[in-house]
């Protein structure tokens, strides 16, 4: 079954202001990029090339101008406006018509994911039966939404921001649903803070039996982005792992070119009209890399 990705790409970013004060958090750099790179770059590498990215209507504007209609990385990027914050799961109604009858993925835009990614293909691969989130293991998941599992991945409970978690499995900005979510979402009624609650979709799922759970080990890094400090963490972890390797994280050109979205004449093209400076540099070297066949 085909998988259309959407990014959540809107909110008020006030745990980042000033820094949101004219531009959205999703815009603001993660070492040496735009955030919105990383997220998008997960939804590529799992072979997901309809994007909708839904945002504000002050921010949509500069996230077309940024990443355009996806055509230069050989995808097909589609815009959305939320008028106000209204909740994670408002995605689905925002994204009925684009969602049509496939599969989803839905991922938060200050969420950043590094590592293999067996557990998004293992979840896609399960082709439209149900819902499946992922487990993530952290050190204070009372700040998180939390999941209980038995052994074969169902899902025994979620609660949001417990006072005495259940379990160490924090749930990512990080979802894929069958089509019919969009209904579901539409039934979910808005929660004390007047917001449609992600969580809530999901223990529908849970209600029909029809939650499953995916593991993220601890090989895989997931990091967000919301406040001053995690910025800065998941900038200093990108620098990291990019300087010690010699290879850039979320390069979109690279991945485009090395999954075959675009051909090596475009994205030779795409790499000599970037401005100078160790971006296309970089580029560049990866273009030699592929010709010599490294
Ligand atoms: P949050 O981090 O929960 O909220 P926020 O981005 O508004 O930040 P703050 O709490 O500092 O005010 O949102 C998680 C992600 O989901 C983020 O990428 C923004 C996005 N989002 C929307 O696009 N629309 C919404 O209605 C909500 C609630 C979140």
């Amino acid at each position: 079954m085909k998988t259309k990705g959407i990014i959540l790409a809107g909110g008020r970013g006030t745990r980042l202001y000033p820094m949101t004060g004219v531009f959205s958090k999703q815009l603001q750099p993660v070492y040496d990029k735009p955030m919105i790179y990383y997220p998008l770059s997960t939804l590529m590498l799992a072979g997901i090339r309809d994007v909708l990215i839904i945002s504000t209507p002050q921010d949509t504007p500069n996230f077309e101008a940024l990443l355009g209609d996806g055509g230069q990385w050989g995808i097909n990027l589609e815009y959305a406006v939320q008028d106000r914050p209204g909740g994670i799961a408002e995605a689905f109604l925002y994204g009925r018509d684009f969602i049509g009858g496939d599969q989803v993925c839905l991922i938060l835009g200050d969420n950043l994911f590094y590592g293999k990614l067996d557990y998004l293909r293992r979840a896609l691969a399960r082709n439209g039966d149900g819902a499946t989130i992922f487990g993530y293991q952290v050190q204070h998941p009372e700040r998180y939404g939390v999941v209980e599992f038995n052994r074969d991945g169902r899902v025994l409970g979620i609660e949001e921001k417990p006072l005495r978690p259940r379990s160490k499995f924090a749930v990512p900005g990080l979802y894929v649903y069958e089509p019919g979510v969009v209904q579901v979402a539409e039934e979910v009624k808005p929660s004390a803070r007047g917001e449609r609650e992600i969580t809530d979709v999901n223990l529908e799922y849970l209600r029909r039996d029809k939650l499953q759970v995916e593991r993220m080990g601890r090989g895989i890094a997931w990091l967000d982005t919301g406040t001053p400090d995690s910025l800065i963490e998941a900038g200093m972890f990108i620098h990291t792992v990019e300087k010690r390797q010699g290879y850039k994280i979320a390069c979109l050109e690279e991945i485009a070119v090395g999954r075959e979205y675009i051909s090596r004449e475009d994205y030779a093209r795409i790499v000599a009209a970037m401005p100078n400076g160790t971006y296309r540099d970089y580029c560049a070297r990866i273009l030699q890399e592929i010709e010599q066949g490294l």
